[in-house]
């Protein structure tokens, strides 16, 4: 059985101290409830992570991620932030592939390829990032070209490397939009990924491999989106944002 997993997204938003109040918040609500087995994900900007490690350590199944990092070891890239970074200031995750980051600074397969190598060295588990834009669906190729995108830059992996691997199919036009995919839509993408990983990996390893939807997730449609058998969870962007939104979202699990 895959983990259940709910990770908030904040992407460029929120100052340190509004990330901090949104953190006590959201674990404070939390510590009033008789918690689901779902793992909470905060993945803030990377300035905030130190910061805010304490806070998310101290609640159990929470846990912290960044948004990015570098295909590189270490050296002569300004600005650049590493995996061995990220791991030396706390993060368990790291974000790899999001489709802003794929349209805005072209990464490629080959790249968040070498960007997963670095984390998995650096003993950080990935949440990689899959979905097609609006035309690709249109022209009914959208199994196709997310099927490009996990055999671009996962099967270069070995079964034990997969462990530490969560896909987040999050299609572009349902992004930030709040045009939800239909649970149908949803339900048909999740179980061609884990078919499409069982071809290479096995079925054990596609049936252990969460895989979160993303893309205009709120409050009101969690419920329904979380009940696909295989919608493992969500990567939640904007309605993060807000703790008692994000705790409803993470209540989704509750029975
Ligand atoms: P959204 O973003 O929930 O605001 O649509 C999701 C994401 O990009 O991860």
């Amino acid at each position: 059985m895959a983990q259940k997993i709910v990770a908030g997204n904040w992407k460029m938003n929120l100052s340190l101290q509004e990330g901090l109040t949104l953190i006590s918040e959201t674990t404070n609500m939390l510590k009033d409830e008789k918690r689901n087995d779902a793992k909470v994900i905060f993945a803030t900007p990377f300035v905030y992570l130190h910061a805010v490690r304490n806070l998310v350590e101290q609640t159990s199944g929470t846990y912290l991620a960044a948004q990015n990092c570098s295909e590189h070891t270490k050296g002569a890239y300004t600005g650049e932030i590493s995996a061995s970074m990220l791991a030396s200031v706390g993060a368990g995750y790291v974000i790899i592939g999001h489709s802003e980051r794929r349209l805005y600074y072209n990464e490629t397969h080959q790249q968040l390829a070498e960007k997963i190598n670095r984390a998995l060295e650096e003993n950080l588990q990935v949440i990689f990032c899959c979905g097609e834009t609006i035309e690709i669906r249109e022209k009914n190729e959208h199994i196709e070209f997310v099927q490009k995108q996990l055999a671009g830059s996962l099967f270069h992996l070995s079964n034990e490397q997969m462990k530490n691997i969560v896909v987040a199919y999050e299609p572009v036009w349902a992004i930030g939009t709040g045009k939800t995919a239909s649970t149908e839509q949803a339900q048909e993408m999740h179980a061609e990924i884990r078919k499409y990983l069982s071809e290479k990996f096995g079925t054990e390893t596609a049936q252990n491999t969460s895989i979160l939807y993303g893309g205009s997730v709120n409050a009101g449609n969690a419920k329904e989106l979380f009940a696909c058998p295989d919608v493992d969870g969500g990567l939640v962007g904007g309605a993060s944002l807000k703790s008692r939104d994000f705790t409803e979202i993470i209540k989704a699990y509750n029975p």
